[in-house]
């Protein structure tokens, strides 16, 4: 169909094959199409608190000032962030969520028929950024629905350009610990880039899970990724970062859009920062909520997934995308898992503690399950 189409004859060849992401359903989508007002959003991992107030009071101090380009370097926002997180400024790259700095990496490391490896069950983006520079994604398979790092590390070969490895991993909320990660680092070549999207480790309390940060090192090369869109309630205005050694950090600098983290973000990130009374509230909801789900779903008779993530992926004795069907039908937005491999499972993010209950109850009704 490409070919014929002389509009797109000349696109390359293998974009025509990119399998979209999927994104979570919009709330006021679901709501368009139902005639509803009250459906609810457990699907996209986000802050069910809403923002940060003092981003939001940053946000309206600063609203008369959109008519000016935002800082190319966002200046205040690294200087703060570098001191909150103890390193360098130039360690630090922002992007337009962390989406756009996993981009900047796979467009500055993999070339066309370069190899990256990942885990299976994982982000899709991952595999969606490197299939459109032409690279070759090969997902390792989980180990228990955990990723297996000594198998990630016995599958390099002399064509992996990348590893990107994500925990706590999304879907399945699984982590590893210190001393397989330390064991993984050390059994790698020095010249191989590994990133480590810790998108979810704001909600890990386990303390055996290591943070990336504490691996930084001028002389490796690793990369981590975090996000203000999750724990800090701001991914509607899109910003993440991505921390590494300063000379790799200044190539994606380079590679970037100029203006690629908007004015408005870049102030309710550094208001966001220093909200530590938001974020203990959200730790504390979601550790509880978590806790609430897995309970009922426990007497419910339902499998689910050991987490440490804000989300939680459950097993269902029928399609996922039934079960995904039938919920919004009750105006509740969960995730169906067939597109990451796992057909018989949903994923719900944890909410307010009544969003949990509706989501509880919804589900009770599509299985048939009397409580
Ligand atoms: C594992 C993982 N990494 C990265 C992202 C992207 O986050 P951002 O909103 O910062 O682009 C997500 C978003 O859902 C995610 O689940």
């Amino acid at each position: 169909m490409a070919a014929s189409n002389p509009l797109i004859g000349q696109i390359l060849p293998h974009l025509t094959q990119l399998t979209p992401y999927q994104a979570g359903k919009p709330l006021e989508e679901l709501e368009r199409e139902l005639g509803l007002t009250d459906a609810i959003k457990l699907a996209s991992n986000e802050n069910p608190l809403g923002p940060s107030p003092k981003a939001l009071a940053a946000i309206q101090a600063n609203l008369l000032s959109i008519h000016r380009y935002p800082d190319s370097h966002a200046y205040y926002l690294k200087e703060d962030l570098a001191a909150y997180l103890g390193i360098s400024p130039q360690q630090l790259i922002f992007g337009n969520g962390s989406d756009e700095i996993l981009d900047l990496l796979i467009r500055a490391l993999v070339p066309a028929g370069g190899e990256v490896l990942s885990t299976t069950h994982t982000f899709l983006m991952y595999g969606l950024i490197t299939k459109a520079v032409g690279g070759v994604f090969r997902p390792v398979p989980l180990k228990k629905l955990r990723v297996d790092l000594k198998a990630v590390a016995q599958a390099v070969t002399s064509q992996t350009r990348l590893i990107i490895l994500n925990n706590p991993n999304n879907p399945t909320g699984t982590v590893f610990y210190r001393e397989e990660w330390e064991e993984f680092l050390a059994a790698l070549p020095a010249n191989l880039t590994v990133v480590l999207d810790e998108a979810y480790l704001d909600f890990a309390d386990d303390p055996r899970v290591p943070s990336g940060l504490a691996y930084l090192a001028e002389d490796r090369a690793l990369v981590g990724l975090r996000t203000f869109s999750k724990a800090y309630g701001l991914a509607g205005l899109r910003i993440g970062y991505g921390y590494g050694p300063s000379p790799l950090i200044d190539c994606l600098n380079r590679l970037r859009m100029p203006f690629n983290v908007n004015r408005l973000a870049q102030v309710a990130a550094r208001a966001a920062l220093t909200d530590t009374d938001f974020l203990a509230r959200t730790l504390e909801l979601v550790l509880n909520g978590k806790a609430e789900i897995c309970r009922e779903l426990g007497l419910l008779g339902l499998e689910y997934v050991d987490t440490q993530a804000n989300f939680i992926l459950i097993r269902v004795p029928i399609p996922g995308r039934q079960v995904f069907e039938a919920m919004l039908r009750q105006g509740v937005i969960i995730r169906a898992m067939d597109a990451y491999g796992l057909p018989d499972h949903i994923r719900v993010n944890v909410g307010l503690p009544q969003e949990n209950r509706r989501f509880l109850e919804a589900l009770q009704q599509v299985l048939g399950i009397n409580g």
